[in-house]
């Protein structure tokens, strides 16, 4: 379980200091899968990134299955990463790195044995089922399958928890939806808690339970899916879902006529 209480982040802009989170309090309960939207420069990136501390928040507590990580460093702070798997929108594999080794990368880093980092890529290319791509390189793959790599490459240390920013953006429809169902899959079989940024309504319609509405650093409303986008309380989010499914019907409505 992940508690978040009374978070700030600021950043200093040409001086001046930019308040980015503003006291956001969050739970997130194990084996949710957590959406936060919002619109863009709401914050939506810098909190994900407060998960696992690759920012520092100013003040407040996250704690972390009972521990404050925004206390550790050092040793302690990698070993609690390595239970937070992240994936983005374009990806970030190595370039000159086979699927592979880009997926052996953090099993290698912690210094596992080459047999068990081998037994442990086919299983991971297996799940993802990507065994046939084993050698290729990154540029020689669809978006999808990039995606997927990434995937195997953040379940490689058995995470608890998927961060994911904008993962399915930079994908077309129909791969959005097999890599929104595969991050499904995980959290159904192996109990995965995921907490994902989106835009896309039909991902938090599919696969999340929860979800969060931030805007201008604060969290406006947060609750069960289907409570939140029938029944907002806030004319923001209310707007928000409503300018989003008119952009889902328009680009159907193209899709129809063309
Ligand atoms: N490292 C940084 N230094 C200064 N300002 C930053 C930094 N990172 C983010 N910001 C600012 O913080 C605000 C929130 O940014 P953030 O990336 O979290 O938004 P977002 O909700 O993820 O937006 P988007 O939907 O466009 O990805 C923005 O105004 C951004 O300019
Ligand atoms: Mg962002």
């Amino acid at each position: 379980m992940i508690m978040i209480k009374g978070l700030y982040k600021s950043f200093e802009n040409e001086g001046q200091e930019v308040e980015v989170l503003k006291n956001v309090n969050l739970t997130i309960e194990d084996g949710d899968i957590f959406g936060i939207i919002g619109p863009s420069g709401a914050g939506k990136s810098t909190l994900i990134r407060c998960f696992n501390l690759l920012e520092k928040p100013n003040k407040g507590e996250i704690i972390v299955d009972g521990v404050n990580i925004t206390k550790l460093n050092g040793k302690k702070l990698r070993d609690f990463r390595k239970n937070m798997g992240m994936i983005f929108q374009h990806f970030n594999l190595l370039q000159n790195s086979t699927v592979y080794k880009n997926i052996a990368f953090p099993l290698e880093i912690s210094g596992y044995s080459k047999d068990f980092i081998e037994q442990r890529v086919l299983e991971l290319l297996d799940m993802v089922n990507l065994k046939d791509k084993k050698d290729a390189y990154p540029s020689m793959l669809s978006g999808g399958q990039k995606q997927r790599v990434a995937i195997a490459r953040a379940l490689a240390l058995n995470p608890k928890y998927i961060l994911s920013d904008e993962a399915t953006s930079a994908l077309d429809p129909l791969t959005t939806r097999s890599i929104s169902d595969l991050l499904k899959f995980f959290n159904k079989k192996y109990g995965i808690t995921i907490i994902l940024i989106t835009h896309e309504m039909d991902v938090v319609k599919e696969i999340c339970n929860k979800v969060a509405f931030i805007n201008n650093g604060r969290i406006i409303e947060w609750g069960n899916t289907y409570d939140l986008l029938n029944f907002p309380k806030s004319i923001e989010i209310k707007q928000f879902v409503n300018e989003n499914n008119f952009k889902i019907d328009k680009e159907e409505l193209f899709k129809n006529v063309s």
